[in-house]
């Protein structure tokens, strides 16, 4: 019988894949964007360990921003240990460090044709990109940010993995202002961390944490604004939708 039905690669972060109806759409590019500390780097690695862990996916992690040892002590807390996956060969994480005095370019290194090889070699399943940033900066000799962020989706589309990038934003908010690489890419996990005033008494606030698809193209999705937290685990996803807006 033909069936109709997407092939889905799930997160595993509890309380996200039935939002999702599954998981991601298989190939789909997605942006985990917010503004500083809202868990970008937290969802994207944990996409990529759960990938392992839970599904026996391949995953791959680049990140500019953070040194491997940083990122081992932040997943040591959450009871994963990220070195042990990549002796194992079960995930790939590098930090790079771009030098563009000397000619580097962060876009050409992640779509290279050595890049591309090794990705097949290591049978790469998923990919998390941290942060989409700096790859707009160095969009200018590809035609500028819309075709730089293209060339990389349309790459890793081509390897068949599903991918995340982070994208930072300087302003959060309820309508976040949108740029180029939101219309690109096939899905949005917004995440804010919202001030919530009188939370804790008339006085004292504190900070909750939202998570909203804005958008994940060829499937249905959760349309709320969802509580999530960060446990002993790491990432989890309530279903009470918030109703509150006194951010
Ligand atoms: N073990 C933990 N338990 C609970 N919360 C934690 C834990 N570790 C980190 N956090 C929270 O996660 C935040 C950092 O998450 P993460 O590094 O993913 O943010 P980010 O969005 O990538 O930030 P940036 O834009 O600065 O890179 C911290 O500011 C802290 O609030
Ligand atoms: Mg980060």
């Amino acid at each position: 019988m033909l069936s109709l039905a997407i092939e889905r690669v799930p997160t595993g972060i509890p309380g996200l894949d039935e939002l999702l109806r599954g998981g991601f759409p298989k190939g789909a590019a997605i942006l985990v964007t917010g503004i500083p500390g809202c868990a970008k780097t937290i969802f994207a690695l944990q996409y990529i360990v759960n990938g392992a862990l839970k599904y026996g996916d391949r995953g791959v992690f680049i990140t500019v921003e953070q040194s491997v040892d940083q990122l081992h002590r932040q997943f040591m807390e959450f009871g994963h240990d990220i070195k042990k996956l990549q002796e194992d060969g079960r995930i790939a994480v590098f930090s790079l460090e771009i030098k563009p005095e000397l000619g580097e370019d962060f876009l050409m290194r992640i779509t290279s044709e050595e890049f591309k090889s090794a990705m097949l070699e290591f049978g790469a399943k998923r990919i998390a990109i941290d942060p989409l940033n700096l790859v707009m900066q160095f969009s200018a000799d590809y035609g500028g940010e819309r075709r730089g962020i293209q060339r990389l989706i349309t790459t890793y589309k081509k390897l068949g993995c599903t991918t995340i990038f982070t994208h930072e934003r300087s302003k959060g908010g309820l309508e976040p202002e949108f740029g180029v690489q939101d219309f690109i890419v096939d899905g949005i996990i917004y995440l804010q961390l919202i001030k919530v005033r009188g939370a804790m008494g008339e006085r004292e606030s504190l900070f909750e944490r939202r998570l909203s698809i804005l958008k994940m193209r060829e499937t249905d999705h959760g349309q709320g604004i969802y509580r999530f937290e960060i446990e002993k685990d790491g990432i989890h996803v309530y279903h009470g939708v918030f109703l509150r807006t006194d951010q």
